[in-house]
């Protein structure tokens, strides 16, 4: 059977972030947008909530944005349809879920299959989920770090695009490492997304090479 492969689109593209908090990691992909670095717009911020932090950042910063309150949708599915008939009424690119507290539904997935990222504060496949930093240091272990990923239907296991590690320090608290760890994100994120509309991601089945640099 022929492998499945995907390679991303080399043009200007449009971006939905969506968000939950503070936004830090949507500042860093926008700053690097209008820097020139990234060859594209940030076309729609959404959250699933309308106190994030970031949702006012983005409207002072001039960006569209949207809130559709959870609360009201029984069914998970019929949410994230609404979600997809926002992003596709602006023509959206690559989503890039940034701090997003909602799981997507496989059939959002599906749908945006090798069009969306995330970013997962731990070295993947090692500690998913949530409060990782904490699981790192409870766990023991020496370095931890952040994962920018594809995303599939099975949560913080889809394809890893990039990946930085940072050392665990013995006086590490969950907030000095976090912090340590974000410093990474805000690097490797803005990255990914470079890379992604250079054309220069290419995925086969679980792996994603990087097009146009040096093996090893
Ligand atoms: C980051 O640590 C990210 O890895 C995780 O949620 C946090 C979001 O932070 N998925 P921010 O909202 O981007 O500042």
């Amino acid at each position: 059977m022929s492998e499945d492969v995907f390679v991303s689109p080399r043009k200007h593209g449009r971006i939905a972030v969506l968000i939950s908090g503070r936004g830090s990691n949507f500042m860093k992909i926008h700053d690097a947008v209008r820097a020139g670095r990234i060859d594209a717009e940030i076309g729609l911020v959404f959250s699933n909530r309308e106190d994030a932090a970031g949702l006012a950042i983005a409207r002072d910063r001039g960006l569209e944005t949207a809130f559709i309150n959870p609360k009201p949708y029984a069914d998970k599915e019929d949410y994230d349809r609404e979600i997809l008939g926002e992003i596709r009424k602006r023509d959206i690119d690559l989503v890039c879920l940034a701090g997003y507290m909602k799981v997507l539904t496989p059939m959002f997935c599906r749908a945006c299959r090798n069009r969306v990222m995330n970013i997962h504060p731990a070295l993947l496949p090692s500690f998913p989920g949530l409060h990782v930093q904490q699981k790192a240091i409870d766990w023991g272990v020496r370095v931890s770090g952040c994962t920018v990923h594809f995303v599939s239907p099975e949560v913080d296991m889809g394809p890893i695009i990039l990946q930085a590690a940072v050392p665990v320090l013995p006086d590490d608290t969950e907030a000095t490492l976090a912090d340590r760890i974000l410093a990474e994100e805000h690097r490797i994120y803005p990255e990914a997304v470079r890379l992604y509309f250079e054309g220069r991601l290419e995925v086969r089945g679980r792996r994603v090479r990087i097009l146009g640099s040096s093996p090893g």
